[in-house]
C-alpha cells in the first residue's frame, strides 16, 4: 500500500480538495486497493471542523466528495506516510522544519506548472479563487498518479 497525505495550513480547503481529487481519480483507475489517502493542516486553528462549504461545493459541481475532518500534522505522521505533499511552499517550509524527508511541493508532478509553483490559499478571497483550487489540484494528482505509476510499476 502506497500512503499520500497532503498538507495545507488549515486543512479544511486546498488539503481537503486535493484528498477528494485523489480520491476521485484513484477510484477511476481502479488503485483503491494500491493507495490509501489522508491530508492534514500545519495549523491547529480548525481542527475537527469539515471542509469548507465553498471547496465542498465547487468540488461537488465535478463529482468530487470532500470526505475529510481537519486535523494537525503531526512529527509521527513522516512514519506512515510514503509521500508528504505540501500545497503551497510555506507548508513545504514548516514541514522541512518539523523534520520531514520524504516532503514534495504537490505542483511539481504537474508537467505543465512551472518548478515550485504553490497552490494559492483561497481563504479570504472570492469564489474563482476555488475552481483554481480544484483546477490545480486535477493537473498535480493526474500527474502525481502517473509518477506513482511508473515508479510502483502499476
Ligand atoms: P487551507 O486554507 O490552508 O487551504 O485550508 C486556510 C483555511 C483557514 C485559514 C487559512 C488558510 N485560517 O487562517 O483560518
Amino acid at each position: 500500500m502506497i500512503r499520500l497525505c497532503f498538507v495545507c495550513l488549515g486543512n479544511i480547503c486546498r488539503s481537503p480538495t486535493a484528498e477528494g481529487v485523489m480520491i476521485h481519480l484513484i477510484r477511476q483507475r481502479g488503485l483503491s486497493d494500491r493507495i490509501e489517502v489522508d491530508s492534514a493542516g500545519t495549523g491547529g486553528y480548525h481542527i475537527g471542523e469539515p471542509a469548507d462549504q465553498r471547496s465542498a461545493q465547487a468540488a461537488r459541481r465535478r463529482g468530487v466528495d470532500l470526505p475529510s475532518r481537519a486535523r494537525q500534522f503531526q512529527r509521527a505522521d513522516f512514519a506512515r506516510f510514503d509521500y508528504v505533499l505540501a500545497m503551497d511552499t510555506s507548508n513545504l517550509e514548516a514541514l522541512k522544519r518539523l523534520g520531514g524527508e520524504k516532503v514534495h511541493l504537490l505542483r511539481d508532478f504537474d508537467p505543465a506548472s512551472p518548478q515550485g509553483s504553490s497552490v494559492p490559499d483561497p481563504y479570504y478571497g472570492g469564489e474563482r479563487g476555488f475552481e483554481v483550487v480544484l483546477d490545480q489540484c486535477f493537473a498535480a494528482c493526474q500527474g502525481l498518479l502517473d509518477h506513482l505509476a511508473q515508479q510502483h510499476r502499476f
